[in-house]
């Protein structure tokens, strides 16, 4: 089965070729450099870069994979959550694509896509979805806009343990990043200088660490983060104190994620943790899970650094497992579902 896939929910415009679980072609273009002047997403922005990107990165993905249009059997999007007129723009050109080739349209939800990315692995030169080796998990997703633990019990079938309740991690990461003055968005930077800092430099609250339930906050470590530079100004012109205080941060959001994380998947006796999302890439996170993972005899799979940020190689994927699964589909006219909540 050949599908095509769109995933325009947020600030990346990305099409992708899929073809028996397997990626034929992902192209991703970022509108990070456009926002930035911005310090973080400008919707109506968004929006109008997907318009201006969408057909030719379509091309490409199409022309990378060596496959026309009348070769496909299906065409997928992303279907919510995410910003409305981002979402409108894959969404409706993706079912305009399904009606003019006559071919089934999947919506798919961003977060349940997120899911599934960790079992999409390198395979030679491609990537490669392995569904075979599926085991039930605790699914980790931790992006700019959201963190979250999913329990996957099998295939296309999960219940929502938890989610943030106010800033997500990457807002977390980026919003501290922005009190430093380091430029939008801060994760990736502040990852790099952590390395050269020492993260016992200074303490910073681990919110809802020993809470029971699976919710994540970190608002209250932000602002802590604020009234501490608000305190200690002077600590700004010292690029080994910003070293020291972007590690004490990492450690702190590391630590909350890491040991709720380990803890979901003991409470409901799964043997895997996976994880997914831009914050992902974070070094001291993949390194602290695997720690953790090993120590706890848990299985971890995580994210293709290509696939942590938002992809539509994850988009076709599900949507082919969906299609193989017999899932009914949504109509052709089906509106997209900007805040559309994973059950
Ligand atoms: O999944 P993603 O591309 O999308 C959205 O939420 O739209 O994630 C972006 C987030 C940003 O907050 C960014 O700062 C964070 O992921 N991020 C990182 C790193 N790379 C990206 N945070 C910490 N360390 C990183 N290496
Ligand atoms: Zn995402």
């Amino acid at each position: 089965m050949t599908l095509l896939a769109i995933e325009t929910s947020c600030d990346e415009t990305s099409v992708a070729v899929v073809r028996d679980g397997k990626v034929l072609s992902g192209i991703v273009s970022s509108q990070i450099k456009l926002h930035a002047e911005y310090g973080g997403v400008v919707p109506e922005l968004a929006a109008r870069e997907h318009l201006r990107n969408l057909i030719p990165v379509a091309q490409s993905a199409l022309r990378t994979a060596g496959i026309s249009v009348g070769q496909l059997d299906a065409v997928a999007a992303t279907q919510g959550p995410g910003l409305p007129n981002a979402l409108l723009v894959g969404f409706k050109a993706a079912q305009a694509a399904a009606f003019a080739l006559n071919k089934p349209f999947v919506g798919i939800n961003h977060h349940e896509a997120h899911l599934y990315s960790p079992w999409i692995v390198r395979g030679g030169d491609s990537l490669v979805a392995d569904f075979t080796v599926f085991q039930p998990n605790v699914s980790l997703i931790v992006s700019g806009g959201h963190t979250m633990l999913v329990l996957v019990q099998s295939e296309l079938k999960h219940r929502m343990l938890g989610g943030t309740i106010d800033d997500a991690a990457g807002e977390c990461f980026d919003k501290t990043g922005k009190l430093m003055s380091l430029p939008y968005p801060a994760g990736p930077l502040i990852d790099q200088l952590a390395e050269q800092g020492n993260p016992a430099a200074f303490d910073f609250p681990r919110p809802l660490l020993h809470d029971a339930s699976d919710d994540f906050s970190f608002s209250g470590l932000k602002t802590s983060v604020r009234y501490f530079i608000r305190d200690h100004p002077a600590l700004l012109n010292d690029r080994k104190k910003i070293c020291d205080l972007c590690a004490s941060v990492q450690v702190a959001i590391v630590e909350v994620l890491v040991k709720k994380t380990i803890r979901a998947a003991k409470r409901n006796g799964v043997r895997c943790v996976t994880a997914s999302g831009g914050v992902t890439c974070n070094r001291a996170l993949r390194h602290e899970l695997t720690r953790a993972c090993e120590c706890e005899g848990i299985a971890l799979r995580l994210a293709e650094k290509s696939l942590c940020t938002d992809n539509a190689a994850m988009i076709g994927i599900l949507a082919e497992r969906k299609l193989l699964a017999n899932v009914p589909l949504p109509p052709l006219d089906e509106e997209i579902k900007p805040g559309w909540v994973l059950a």
